[in-house]
């Protein structure tokens, strides 16, 4: 039976930098109500992971929060995303700021079909920027940033299309960082990929986190306590337990998510 029934708020807002939270989110497709009222608190410069079984909300949580959710038809957000004092849920708020201040990697890598070096810089080109230099400078940044320019440095003008699934995903991490967002959302970043690749997405992610908060969503539990500092488990749209990782994966104070760290469904 269940030990308690809420979860636990660790953060204490006057204590800890908050870099993104919700209230009470809550997102319909049509009429279903795929995620029912989700309020939690993301540290600045932490990874937080999103686990839970399949259907049960994570990727509509995390495409909700930075208004991904506004390109699928039939979804309908409501509740509030605060990010430095705005709501960004808010239909005033121009999304694709939004989305340049909270950047996304998806589960399949989705490079252009460009060079290298054209898969960061064309975004910025699109934005204004021509100063040749500046953008070089920028590939060679975010390349390294994402654990990929040894790799690739002597091959710029190489097509993406090249690159084996790893270093396309690592590719895709550099061009999410070339906008210089602050937060970035991972969706299953290295479920399509061998387990080196995975070590390597997993090593850059440790090296991200001092400048970027990382929210990933993982159904890799041993994942989720390899990379993450806090883990937020899903259940049927429901958010129930959150907490520091380690407590989730050793003494978690809900039934439920102990039934699933110990892998009795999922
Ligand atoms: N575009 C959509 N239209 C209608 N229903 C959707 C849509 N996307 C998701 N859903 C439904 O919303 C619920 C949550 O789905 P979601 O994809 O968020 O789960 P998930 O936890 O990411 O699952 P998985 O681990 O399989 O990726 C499911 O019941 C799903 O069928
Ligand atoms: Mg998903």
């Amino acid at each position: 039976m269940a030990k308690r029934t809420t979860f636990t708020r660790v953060l204490d807002e006057n204590k800890y930098e908050i870099a993104l939270s919700t209230n009470n989110l809550r997102v319909n497709y049509g009429d279903y109500e795929a995620l029912h009222g989700v309020s939690l608190q993301f540290e600045r410069y932490k990874i937080t992971a999103l686990i839970g079984a399949s259907g049960s909300g994570k990727s509509t949580y995390l495409r909700s929060l930075n208004r991904m959710n506004d390109t699928v038809g039939s979804a309908q957000v409501s509740g509030q995303i605060m990010y430095r004092n705005l709501d960004i849920n808010s239909a005033q708020v121009d999304v694709y700021e939004v989305r340049r201040h909270i950047g996304m990697v998806f589960q399949r890598p989705n490079p252009f079909s460009k060079s290298i070096r054209e898969n960061i810089t064309f975004a910025l080109q699109r934005r204004g920027l021509h100063d040749s230099k500046k953008l070089e400078q920028i590939v060679e940044t975010t390349l390294k940033q994402a654990s990929l320019w040894e790799q690739v440095k002597d091959d710029l003008n190489k097509s993406a299309l090249a690159l084996s699934g790893g270093q396309q995903q690592r590719l895709c991490i550099a061009r999410a960082l070339a906008l210089e967002p602050d937060i970035l959302l991972m969706d299953e970043p290295t479920s399509a990929l061998d387990p080196i690749s995975t070590a390597n997405i997993e090593q850059a992610m440790q090296e991200l986190k001092q400048h970027y908060t990382i929210i990933i969503v993982t159904h890799n539990m041993q994942q989720a306590a390899r990379v993450s500092d806090y883990t937020a488990f899903f259940h049927q749209g429901k958010l129930i337990e959150y907490d520091q990782t380690r407590r989730i994966f050793t003494r978690p104070q809900v039934q439920l998510t102990e039934d699933y760290v110990s892998g009795h469904f999922g």
